[in-house]
């Protein structure tokens, strides 16, 4: 049977990282993408010849082409721009929505039948518009934000309770931003729910309030330290994940930013869901029941990310 076909539009610092990962995971042949002549032709030769080292199998290639990325299994999108210090999310907003137009056609035109996930920023509008400029199913379009929020959130909570990063299961709602809501209740340390370990006397409210912040402002953290771009090596990871689960038909049950029907309230929009991704794509949303109060959050969040779709409406006007 042939290796699955990994296309990376975007070969800067994460679809860089992914490249690497997908190889030394064995995931498939990759194809780099990049309107930045060289770069992409640079990095697939670089972690090519890592390959004897390591002992992967996996052809990987450069290109400026989107006829090269035709028959892909699975598409990840990171063109784009990183914001800087001092920037948010939304401030990438009309530069990157460009970029998803040219990158929706290529993948509508080259390889309509891919598992789509998307990172580039301000997330949740951004793969809205991706889906909307594809015009591929929306099960088979989704965004990477939640998965990399929980696992910060997760590696927070292993630091502080000093207990392995393998049975602290946290999951973030919400959009990829500000307002994204981190759920207490819903995170566990091995079943164990944070507000019981609150009781229990492991942490204080007041830590885990400060953790539950610091999940929030966990990509300004790394862009005020890194001061040149924004972060890299976990996004990477994450989309890996949702990149496996769907190759690999694993029914993983990830949060991630999905086209909505009806679920958690929201209808018509990505926001970040709680979702099983298997060969099916986004086969489920779960649609959890909130209390008032995250509720209240969650639609804070959602209103947030509504505000973006406008505004690339207002921006180009062939988006219903
Ligand atoms: N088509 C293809 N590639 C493009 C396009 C385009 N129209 N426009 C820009 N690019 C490429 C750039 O040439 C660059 O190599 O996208 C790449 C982006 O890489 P970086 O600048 O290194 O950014 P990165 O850190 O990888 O982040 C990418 O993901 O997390 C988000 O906010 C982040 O939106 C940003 C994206």
């Amino acid at each position: 049977m042939a290796r699955p076909k990994i296309a990376l539009i975007g070969a800067g610092q994460i679809g860089g990282t992914l490249a690497h990962l997908v190889a030394l995971k064995e995931l498939g042949d990759v194809v780099l993408f990049d309107i930045a002549e060289g770069t992409p032709e640079g990095k697939a030769l670089d972690i090519a010849e890592s390959g004897p080292s390591e002992g992967f199998d996996a052809k990987l290639k450069g290109t400026q082409s989107y006829a090269d990325i035709a028959g892909a299994d699975v598409c990840i999108v990171t063109a784009g721009v990183p914001r800087k210090p001092g920037m948010s999310r939304d401030d990438l907003l009309g530069i990157n929505l460009k970029v998803m137009k040219s990158v929706g056609e290529g993948i509508r035109d080259n390889a309509p039948d891919a598992f789509v996930i998307c990172i580039t920023n301000p997330l949740d509008a951004m793969v809205w518009a991706l889906q909307q400029f594809s015009g591929l199913p929306a099960n088979k379009v989704c965004g990477m934000a939640g998965v990399l929020d929980s696992a910060r959130f997760r590696h927070f909570l292993a630091e502080e309770f000093n207990v392995s990063m393998k049975d602290v299961t946290a999951f973030v709602l919400g959009g990829h931003g500000d307002t994204m809501v981190p759920s207490v209740r819903y995170s566990t340390v091995a079943g164990i729910p944070l507000p019981d370990l609150v009781k229990m006397g492991w942490t204080s409210q007041e830590k885990l309030d400060a953790i539950v912040q610091r999940t929030r402002d966990g990509g300004a953290e790394i862009v005020g330290l890194l001061k040149t771009g924004s972060a890299y090596y976990a996004p990477a990871t994450s989309a890996i994940e949702m990149a496996e689960a769907y190759l690999k038909d694993q029914k993983r049950v990830l949060p991630c930013a999905a086209h909505c029907n009806g679920e958690l309230g929201v209808k018509g929009m990505y926001v970040g869901v709680p979702t099983v991704i298997g060969a099916g794509g986004i086969e489920r949303i779960i649609d959890v029941t909130l209390t008032k109060e995250e509720q209240e959050m969650f639609d804070n969040s959602v209103n947030a990310v509504k505000g973006l779709v406008e505004a690339c409406k207002g921006i180009d006007n062939s988006l219903a």
